[in-house]
């Protein structure tokens, strides 16, 4: 995919004041001249610190600077030039045997952030479908190319919460617990798709209400239940029919006591692909960053789950969660 050729457009509503967006750090080596500034996050969420100026090579001392921050931002009119840079990267890469897992798993994160910033912009364009399809297969098979692909996935899921990054996040969470549950590829290539498009109908809700900071009142929260429903729609509509990614998509927030929503299904009647893709949403809303609150620690949030949410999760599901996560830990530490 020759990103050059794509017009990264964020959706300007979802952060109205943002000036800067996450990059994948982990692209960044010494050596490296960059055509865009780098930032770093100091102090308020919001302020932003400038780590690097553009033209002067990452030496060691950025380097570990970059490395032992959350995040690294860049300014948003910035981007494309970022875009470049990985499209550049991507080429040797490719040609590259010996390129740690972890940056090639940042690349596709890269490449499926721009392709899911367009699915987002353009729901019903039908040539995003096969784009999508070769993201989450470069996904599956970076996870059955090398024993640490899953870690090093899991490691660049992104901290600040974006529709689309949360999108790309749950689909790495599920394509890993997937591949933890041995499934087999087949499987996982529309588990990925089912999770990679489980919020798409959220483009149809209004975006005063997708954005809204504080509690949504009870008619916003009506409006909001209907995302499942419309991702269904534009997912029948873009072509997609396989049943196990749509019922992935329509039921992710069922909830096993009947309470979820919009079909109150109960237990067994949820399908694997929407139990799996339903922790892996809640595992990410709440350990990912937002504009009004801090993020919550991988071990906080899976303990919160555990204690407050058996009725409404799978819990074995949960606990294979808890040890691929620790399974991916213990891997880190070799
Ligand atoms: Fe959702």
């Amino acid at each position: 995919m020759d990103v050059r050729k794509v017009r990264i457009v964020r959706r300007h509503d979802e952060r109205p004041n943002i000036m800067y967006v996450e990059i994948e750090k982990w692209l960044l080596d010494i050596g490296d001249v960059l055509e865009f500034d780098l930032f770093m996050a100091e102090g308020k969420l919001t302020e932003k610190t400038l780590l690097l100026s553009k033209h002067i090579p990452i030496n060691s001392d950025i380097k570990i600077e970059i490395d032992s921050r959350h995040a690294i931002y860049v300014r948003q009119s910035d981007l494309e030039a970022y875009n470049i840079f990985v499209d550049k990267i991507a080429q040797a890469v490719a040609r590259n045997e010996h390129i740690p897992v972890i940056k090639k798993a940042a690349i596709i994160y890269r490449q499926a952030s721009v392709i899911l910033d367009e699915m987002f912009e353009n729901p019903e364009e039908l040539e995003n479908v096969p784009k999508t399809k070769k993201v989450v297969n470069t996904f599956v098979n970076t996870i059955f190319s090398d024993t640490h692909a899953i870690e090093s996935m899991i490691k660049i899921t992104a901290y600040d919460y974006y529709t689309h990054t949360h999108s790309i996040n749950v689909c790495i969470y599920s394509l890993s617990l997937g591949s933890y549950l041995e499934l087999n590829s087949i499987t996982l290539q529309e588990l990925g798709m089912s999770a990679l498009l489980h919020d798409l109908g959220k483009s149809r809700v209004d975006p005063k209400i997708t954005n809204k900071k504080g509690r949504l009142t009870e008619d916003e929260f009506d409006e909001m239940k209907h995302h499942p429903l419309y991702g269904h729609t534009i997912a029948l509509k873009i072509g997609i029919r396989d049943n196990r990614i749509l019922d992935g998509i329509r039921h992710h927030h069922e909830k096993l006591d009947g309470s979820g929503y919009p079909d109150g299904l109960m237990g067994n009647s949820i399908t694997l692909f929407a139990r799996i893709i339903a922790v892996c949403d809640v595992f990410d809303a709440l350990s990912t960053q937002r504009s009004y609150k801090e993020r919550m620690s991988s071990y906080d949030t899976l303990l919160l789950m555990k204690k407050t949410m058996q009725h409404h999760l799978d819990m074995v599901l949960v606990d294979s969660f808890i040890k691929m996560q620790q399974h991916s830990d213990a891997l880190t530490a070799l």
